[in-house]
């Protein structure tokens, strides 16, 4: 990983790199990096203490669930991977994307005022269009996992930057929140002690509580949707919201509920 490198026209990298920790957590602040996701899983690999934070002003290979790209420009938006060593059961890891997305709507409601929803199971969505994504990556190692939570979020990202077929389906936190550029710190700090919170309450058995404020964030509950498997198989019908186990029920036009763990949940545009 390269070290912290400062910007003197940037006032959000030179008030983060006066931190060497936010809400408790240490922080590596870096210009650019490939992904944050990938650095913080090699410093897990590394034995790098639980909690700690990778975050970078600009990913040349930012990336997202399926192999997606995930347009990580400099300066545009927020990007950091959180390093945790859970005290969970492998079934129960896919359950951390969905705390942390509950987590990221309190941060994002309680420091820009507006009311965010989720598309199952990583999306962040303003006015049903994405305005940021999760990516938990996992890896075993000597018995114990460790769990990388990457989160990207669109600040002030031009529309351009984005490919032409998903401008119509993304925004970015600018544009709904006036104040957000002041307020980048205060969201980033208000994400991580919302996680802690999160992690904390499935930590404890508490997923439940967490899958019902999830459920009323949803945005595709009931809606009709078209889920693509990781082979390419489109199904499409309706949304039943998630399980216990944080599984995805669909209802086929056919009747049959499917229980889906991963593949391509779209929706009509907004
Ligand atoms: C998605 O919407 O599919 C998830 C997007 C996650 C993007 C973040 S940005 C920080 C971290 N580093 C990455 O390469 N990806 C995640």
């Amino acid at each position: 990983m390269n070290d912290t490198i400062s910007s003197p026209d940037d006032s959000f990298r030179q008030e983060i790199s006066q931190h060497r920790e936010i809400a408790g957590h240490p922080i590596f602040l870096l210009a650019e990096t490939d992904s944050t996701n990938t650095d913080a899983l090699r410093f897990g690999r590394e034995g790098g203490a639980t909690g700690t934070v990778v975050i970078a002003h600009h990913q040349t290979q930012g990336r997202g669930r399926l192999g997606k790209q995930w347009i990580s420009h400099g300066e545009c938006g927020l990007y950091f991977s959180l390093l945790l060593r859970p005290a969970l059961e492998p079934a129960d890891l896919p359950k951390i994307t969905l705390g942390a997305g509950v987590a990221l709507c309190r941060a994002v409601s309680r420091i820009c005022a507006i009311e965010p929803s989720i598309k199952w199971p990583n999306d962040l969505l303003v006015s049903g269009r994405k305005c940021g994504g999760i990516l938990t990556e996992t890896e075993f190692i000597a018995g114990h996992s460790i769990v990388v939570v990457g989160i990207g979020i669109n600040i002030s990202t031009p529309m351009s930057a984005f490919p032409r077929d998903i401008q119509d389906k993304t925004t970015t936190l600018a544009r709904h929140a006036p104040t957000i550029m002041e307020n980048r710190l205060p969201l980033l700090t208000a994400i991580l002690g919302e996680i802690d919170i999160m992690m904390e309450k499935m930590e404890n058995g508490g997923f439940e509580e967490i899958l019902t404020e999830w459920k009323k964030r949803d945005y595709t509950a009931g809606k009709q949707l078209t889920w693509v498997t990781t082979r390419g198989k489109a199904v499409s019908g309706i949304s039943l919201g998630p399980d216990r186990e944080g599984l995805l029920h669909i209802r086929d036009d056919q009747g049959v509920v499917h229980e889906v763990l991963s593949g391509d949940i779209r929706l009509q545009a907004p």
